[in-house]
């Protein structure tokens, strides 16, 4: 008998030890700042100063802002504070957390989530090179001499391999996005105390400083009145199901919500802290970017308009290139000097909002990898970045470099780029969507509760719980399925004009 209790005893023993071993290998976020501050990172991205302002242009400016604010505090919410939830119970990857809490089947989803993560670094890490690239050639170089920045833009993302320096600067795609995977990799080898949370720590803040600055800047520019009207008061005759579609479809990519960087995220989140208040702070801190950018944006474009004498609507703000196109031509007009102060503040903001996110994407599949396969994370991070690097090339060269895969005739027509974009955004969609029946399908609502009151302990009598429930139980799945089978149908066979 003795030997038996010795026997169990010593398997307790090394069991624990084998436990607190891999919890101590995993990392944890040291409290709640860092880990809020790495989730707003992940959030706050190209999402927001790159795609919203364009997609508010397109989708009637304030009416869009107004659906966007809807679909992120009613749907996105709840899914984020969900996919935190399933993270923190598991203690685990993405892959990891679904088949601990729902089974190996499950554990596909999590796959999923981690293809889609690599689908999205491959493409993301394609633009955020275009924008370091701004960066160091309106600070160091003479990009501000040109001005045609229309034609200096197409000439820039086609060929990648221009190696001819420029003011003493490569003008190479190649070469930028490969510093920018680079030091992404550099960031999520450190760890996640270390790496991730240092550096979220140090950008988050200047991201908002800088953005601030160039916001009150813009504003007293002439003009500037005229584009927050057109940004702040809404048309509701230009209310149509495309702006709603376009927003659900950007607040579920700009909260990173459907593929699992929440989930790796919450898993290294303590359990004495409070997830939906934290949640809820992740949303905002988001929001409130996205809605900036618009404010920065709009008043500079206006002012432009104002200088060259012309209707804002006839300046180009819809599709990619308005941050590349427009925005520089109005750092131009600033005159030399000025231009490149708030020109290479505004890139820099940019890269570090783009940066604090593919660390997010690229923590995904390391953590995938380190916590199931218990392969090294230095070694994992710098091979996944190279993989997902060689992914991103036929993005890269498919701005006109190779006419292939510029055109594709499955797509119609469109580039390889925004094929692989909004393949992104149906994975996401799909993710969501999944992610919502399985915690009220398999996992069990009351599942999450229990760990929704570990560091909230009014949750259980709160009005969030059956906000939360409502949600994820019915609207959530109807709504993210609806919506993935709308996307699916408008980008394969071109139905947008029938919604
Ligand atoms: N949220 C990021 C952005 O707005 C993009 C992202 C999507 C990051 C999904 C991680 C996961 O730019």
């Amino acid at each position: 008998m003795k030997r038996l209790f010795d026997n169990f005893s010593l398997r307790f023993y090394f069991a624990l030890i084998a436990t607190q071993h891999t919890m101590a290998n995993r990392g944890n976020f040291s409290g709640r700042l860092g880990f809020i501050l790495a989730a707003a990172g992940s959030a706050v991205g190209l999402g927001n100063i790159w795609r919203f302002p364009y997609l508010a242009g397109e989708n009637g400016g304030a009416i869009f802002l107004l659906v966007y604010l809807c679909c992120i505090f009613l749907l996105c919410y709840p899914i984020m504070v969900g996919e935190i939830a399933i993270g923190r119970a598991a203690n685990s990857d993405a892959f990891g957390s679904y088949s601990r809490l729902g089974g190996k089947k499950w554990g596909y989803l999590g796959l999923f989530g981690i293809f889609a993560g690599i689908l999205i670094l491959s493409f993301y890490n394609v633009v955020a090179g275009w924008a370091f690239g701004y960066f160091l050639h309106i600070s160091f170089g003479d990009l501000l001499n040109h001005n045609n920045f229309g034609g200096f833009f197409g000439e820039y993302v086609n060929d990648i391999l221009d190696l001819s320096s420029v003011g003493g600067l490569t003008n190479s795609n190649l070469v930028f996005s490969l510093v920018f995977m680079c030091l992404t990799a550099l960031i999520v080898s450190q760890g996640i105390q270390k790496g991730i949370e240092a550096s979220n720590k140090i950008m988050m803040p200047s991201l908002y400083v800088i953005l601030i600055g160039i916001i009150i800047y813009s504003l007293t520019l002439p003009n500037a009145l005229s584009g927050v009207k057109f940004y702040l008061i809404p048309d509701f005759s230009e209310l149509k199901i495309q702006t709603v579609v376009d927003g659900l479809k950007q607040a579920f990519f700009s909260l990173s919500l459907g593929m699992g960087a929440l989930i790796t995220y919450g898993s290294y989140f303590s359990k004495k802290e409070n997830i939906t208040s934290s949640a809820a702070i992740i949303s905002i801190a988001d929001t409130s970017v996205a809605f900036v950018s618009g404010l920065m944006v709009f008043p500079l474009v206006h002012f432009l308009a104002y200088k060259l004498n012309i209707n804002p609507q006839e300046i180009g703000t819809s599709g990619p290139p308005l941050i590349f196109v427009v925005l520089p031509q109005i750092f131009y007009e600033m005159g030399p000097v000025l231009g490149r102060i708030i020109g290479g503040s505004f890139f820099l903001l940019v890269c570090f909002a783009a940066l604090t996110s593919t660390v997010s994407l690229l923590e995904v599949p390391v953590a995938y990898l380190v916590d199931q396969k218990k392969w090294k994370r230095k070694r994992v991070v710098w091979l996944m970045a190279l993989i997902i690097f060689v992914c991103g090339l036929p993005s890269m060269v498919s701005q006109g470099m190779i006419p292939a895969l510029n055109s594709l005739p499955f797509y119609r027509g469109q580039d390889f780029l925004t094929f692989i974009a909004d393949m992104s955004d149906i994975c996401l969609t799909v993710g969501g969507c999944l992610m919502s029946i399985f915690i009220s399908r398999k996992w069990g609502i009351h599942n999450m509760d229990v760990e929704l009151v570990h560091g909230n302990s009014t949750y259980m009598q709160s009005r969030v719980r059956t906000f939360l429930h409502i949600t994820i139980k019915w609207i959530a799945p109807i709504l993210l399925g609806l919506l993935s089978v709308v996307i699916i149908l408008e980008k394969f066979f071109g139905i947008e004009n029938l919604i």
